[in-house]
């Protein structure tokens, strides 16, 4: 109730600052959009994803973009910082059903054992939450199991979104050099209230 009622005072708050922009250039389906947040209710989701690192060969999606002098004689590749664009799949299969990307930058930013600081936007084209994003951020020691990254906000049905997800390697092949990675996370959405009416904000 607390947590409902701080979002209720924020929306006031919202509403009496745009007293007096008339001239507002944002749309009526965003304004919709406002006043469902402020109407629904929070819930805990959790999903449950594949992504597929292909970091060598003709088709890989991991690319390095920069590295720091040391890199090349570091035991933890420190300084590197690639950009990526992985297939996410339902299922640990390449070929299984194909969800959207996960795009973003991984830098290795550790000096004594490999883990990187991680900035990814999951992007979902199909299934239930196409044309929403997932902002991801965290540390991420890859030779550990359970990696815990802070789910940090998001876009479409995850706006206002956090939470957390948690990382696995599920299998890696290091003649392809190639990564299937396990993502469970878990997050907070808003369950639209149904209104449909024309905002007044
Ligand atoms: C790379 O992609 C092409 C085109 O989709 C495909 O035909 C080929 O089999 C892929 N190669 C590998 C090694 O996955
Ligand atoms: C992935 O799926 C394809 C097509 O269904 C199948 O041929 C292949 O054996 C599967 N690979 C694995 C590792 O399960
Ligand atoms: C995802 O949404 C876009 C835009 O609404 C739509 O064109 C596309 O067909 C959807 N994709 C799937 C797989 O549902």
């Amino acid at each position: 109730m607390e947590k409902l009622g701080t979002v209720f005072i924020l929306c006031l708050l919202v509403v009496v600052m745009s007293m007096g922009h008339a001239n507002s250039q944002e749309s009526n389906a965003e304004k919709i959009w406002f006043k469902n947040i402020c109407r629904g209710k929070e819930n805990l989701i959790k999903l449950h994803f594949y992504v597929q690192d292909a970091l060598g060969g003709p088709n890989a999606t991991v690319w390095q973009v920069a590295e720091a002098a040391v890199t090349a004689n570091s035991l933890t590749s420190f300084g590197q910082v690639r950009v990526l664009d992985d297939l996410i799949t339902v299922g640990r299969n390449r070929s299984s059903e194909a969800l959207g990307r996960a795009q973003g930058l991984i830098t290795s930013a550790d000096l004594s054992e490999s883990a990187l600081a991680m900035n990814m936007n999951f992007y979902f084209s199909a299934g239930k939450y196409n044309g929403s994003t997932l902002c991801i951020l965290g540390r991420n020691p890859i030779n550990e199991n359970d990696r815990e990254l802070s789910v940090v906000g998001g876009t479409g049905d995850f706006r206002m979104a956090r939470g957390y997800a948690i990382s696995n390697t599920y299998s890696y092949d290091p003649v392809a050099n190639y990564d299937v990675l396990e993502y469970t996370v878990y997050v907070t959405v808003y369950e639209k209230s149904g209104y449909t009416g024309v905002a007044m904000i």
